[in-house]
């Protein structure tokens, strides 16, 4: 069956505060994008991407793709939205049980290991699946007054990560449901949980960073530095 790779990268990149969308700052001799992209190719050269992009995107060039198989999705207000668009868009192509892995533009880090683990993974798995670490910090809840509530156990805590993914049928009535709900949504795995799925948590590597922050670039540059080490 078929695998198909959305990346959303429709974002304005609010918390980066840059001049351009973060996906398009330089990293590592090209861009954000670039790299996000040039690392799911090396794993899965045969998908095809969709890659979700603001309408009225004006850095994005078609040379930062490496896909021979591809399409441009608009994307939408929210992440949820922009994923939900790729979805639709290729409704009359994707089969029930083709894979679908959604990526986030801003995670040029993730290594080919952990997309090959994670797509072996989702090959038996009826509830989808997601990389993901293992939290190292004591987890404390926090009370309105901004004191701590309690300390959460955090053997049982882990950072969601992505790639996330399921089949493509299982993804898109869960985004549906989630919808039809009101359930806010920042990644698919909620959208599973929501519809009562509980889906794969694949360890990954911790330096899949996702670039939020000024300070993420400096810190993405040196993982990728020392990845190619
Ligand atoms: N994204 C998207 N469509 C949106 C919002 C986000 O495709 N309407 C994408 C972003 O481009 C990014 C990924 O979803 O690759 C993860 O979102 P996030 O890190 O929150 O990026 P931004 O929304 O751009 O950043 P911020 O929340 O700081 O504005
Ligand atoms: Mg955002």
């Amino acid at each position: 069956s078929r695998l198909w790779l959305i990346v959303p990268a429709a974002g304005v990149g609010r918390r980066m505060a840059a001049e351009c969308p973060k996906q398009y700052l330089p990293l590592a001799g090209s861009t954000v994008l670039a790299q996000t992209l040039a690392r799911l190719h090396a794993a899965f050269p045969a998908a095809t991407l969709c890659l979700c992009l603001a309408r009225d995107d004006i850095y994005f060039d078609a040379a930062m793709v490496p896909f021979a198989d591809w399409r441009r999705i608009g994307g939408g207000a929210e992440r949820a939205e922009s994923v939900a668009a790729a979805l639709t868009a290729i409704a009359a192509e994707a089969a029930a049980d083709d894979t679908v892995l959604v990526h986030d533009a801003a995670r040029p880090c993730v290594s080919v290991d952990d997309l090959a683990r994670l797509q072996a993974a989702l090959a038996d798995e009826p509830d989808g699946a997601l990389l993901a670490v293992p939290v190292a910090d004591t987890m404390k809840r926090a009370a309105a007054d901004g004191r701590v509530a309690r300390t959460e156990p955090r053997e049982a805590l882990w950072h969601a990560l992505t790639p996330q993914g399921a089949c493509y049928r299982l993804l898109c009535d869960a985004l549906a449901a989630a919808r039809a709900c009101g359930v806010a949504l920042t990644d698919e795995a909620s959208a599973l949980e929501a519809m009562g799925r509980a889906p794969r948590l694949v360890a990954g590597r911790r330096d899949n960073l996702k670039i939020t922050h000024p300070d993420d670039l400096a810190l993405a540059e040196q993982i990728l530095a020392a990845q190619a080490a």
